[in-house]
């Protein structure tokens, strides 16, 4: 019986991964946040994939910080992302160069993912 409502639950998900995974972005300049209304599965997880992803990846962690799923974002490290108060999130303060952080590729992010970031944050960090 909770087999069945396993597998009922794990094919859910499958479905709703694959629903959301129409023309998925490979550039990173590609992706234009919008002023309101920022999308966790359209522009937040393809920005933090494609611009950081290749030092937070679930296999090497820098900083013991992964920035490749959702939950990742609320648990690997305290104040990562705080819902509703950028100010206070660790992801906004790197991205806008409040606190010091070592990766070079940081220079180049435009500042309407920067921006957009922020809106994110502050819409509540939904998983939307
Ligand atoms: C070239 C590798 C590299 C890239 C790319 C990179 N990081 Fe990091 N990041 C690190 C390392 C190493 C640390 C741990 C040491 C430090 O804090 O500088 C770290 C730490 C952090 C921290 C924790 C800072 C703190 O003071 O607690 C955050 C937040 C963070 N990174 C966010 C990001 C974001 C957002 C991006 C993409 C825009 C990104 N990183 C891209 C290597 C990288």
């Amino acid at each position: 019986m909770s087999g069945r409502i396993i597998a009922a639950a794990v094919s859910i998900v499958i479905t709703s991964l694959y629903g959301c995974s129409q023309s998925p972005v490979t550039n990173s300049n590609d992706i234009v946040f919008p002023d309101s209304l920022v999308s966790y599965q359209k522009h937040v997880k393809p920005f933090l994939n494609l611009r950081c992803g290749q030092c937070h990846s679930d296999s090497y962690a820098a900083g013991g910080i992964r920035l490749t799923q959702y939950s990742y974002l609320l648990f690997d490290k305290p104040n990562l992302i705080v819902p509703g108060k950028p100010d206070e999130s660790l992801v906004n303060q790197v991205l806008e160069r409040i606190i010091a952080h070592q990766a070079g590729r940081m220079e180049t992010i435009p500042s309407n993912q920067i921006n957009g970031m922020r809106t994110w944050v502050t819409e509540g960090a939904l998983n939307n």
